[in-house]
């Protein structure tokens, strides 16, 4: 049978991902009382970093140590996929040798490729295009917060970037609209606007986007990859930060989100990341951990 991947949220149903989430909230209260057992034992994670990362390698490899399991980090620099190993030939090698593998890299497409040449499962540890390990993180804390994301609204403000492709797509497994408020050129994926059109709202107006919504989430305005555009996107991104004057729109209870690392004084204001009355920002980054051991499971099992 081959493999399943996890590269967005459309290779899970509904169903699945719900599973998912509801056991990554009883792996958090195990790992809590000390009653977690090693579901894992023995299994290899192999990890590839074609872009940096703090949370993502850390909460993979204490993920995988507390389940029994083990990971090993691969970066361009100290394997040959730096010097020119096809992807192909990596991704059957390492099929060979290890039970999972998480690629964070560039072009998603490029995952994908990874993914059709491994019998192991694959998860996406975010490209270009898609960070959907983040989206779990996210509807496990608002879950934990706030309980089902049922009919609830969720204002994106900010970058159409891999995180807004992810939250479309989220809205839709997990039943919320989602209001996107993106500077004109900075727009989500057109594919997946069109396809969930029933979903979504699209704006230039962060005040209008947020109105109302039980979450306000936002993301760096120049993501891995874009140094280059960063002083344009500076001017382009005037007017969509986050602060309290724009929370105060939201639902008297909303909360604020943001994957990190985070820019303050840019996308969000020093203020609103450390008020605790909105911003649950340390429990989403510590709930990766928890996500993606039940992914992880879910996909060993
Ligand atoms: N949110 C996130 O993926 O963080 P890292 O880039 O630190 O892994
Ligand atoms: N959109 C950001 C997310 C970082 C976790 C990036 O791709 O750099």
């Amino acid at each position: 049978m081959a493999a399943r991947h996890f590269l967005t949220f459309a290779d899970f149903s509904s169903a699945e991902l719900h599973q998912v989430i509801d056991r990554a909230i009883e792996l958090k209260a195990q790992h809590r009382a000390g009653t977690a057992g090693k579901p894992l034992d023995g299994k290899v994670l192999g990890m590839i970093f074609e872009k940096a990362s703090t949370r993502t390698r850390v909460s993979f490899e204490a993920g995988m140590a507390q389940l029994g399991g083990s990971a090993i980090f691969l970066s361009p620099n100290d394997s040959q996929l730096g010097r020119g190993e096809p992807v192909e030939d990596t991704a059957r090698v390492l099929s060979r040798m290890v039970d999972i593998v998480m690629v964070r890299t560039f072009g998603h497409d490029k995952l994908e490729t990874f993914a059709r040449h491994s019998t192991v499962p694959v998860i996406n540890a975010l490209t270009d295009s898609y960070h959907p390990c983040q989206l779990l993180a996210d509807i496990q804390t608002f879950v934990e917060h706030r309980g089902s994301m049922s009919g609830k609204t969720v204002a994106w403000v900010g970058d159409g970037n891999n995180m807004a492709n992810s939250y479309i797509e989220a809205a839709a497994h997990f039943d919320f609209q989602l209001r996107l408020a993106c500077p004109e050129g900075y727009e989500p994926d057109a594919d997946l606007l069109a396809r969930y059109s029933d979903r979504l709202q699209l704006t230039h107006s962060p005040s209008e986007a947020v109105r109302g919504a039980h979450l306000v989430v936002t993301d760096t305005w120049a993501s891995m990859g874009q140094e280059e555009e960063k002083q344009q996107r500076l001017a382009a991104f005037a007017g969509y930060q986050v602060d309290h004057e724009l929370m105060a729109l939201a639902a008297p209870d909303a909360l604020f989100m943001h994957c990190l690392p985070a820019y303050r004084g840019m996308e969000v204001s020093h203020e609103l990341m450390e008020d605790p009355r909105y911003s649950v920002i340390w429990d989403e980054a510590e709930n990766r951990l928890h996500a993606q051991k039940a992914l992880m499971e879910f996909l060993l099992a």
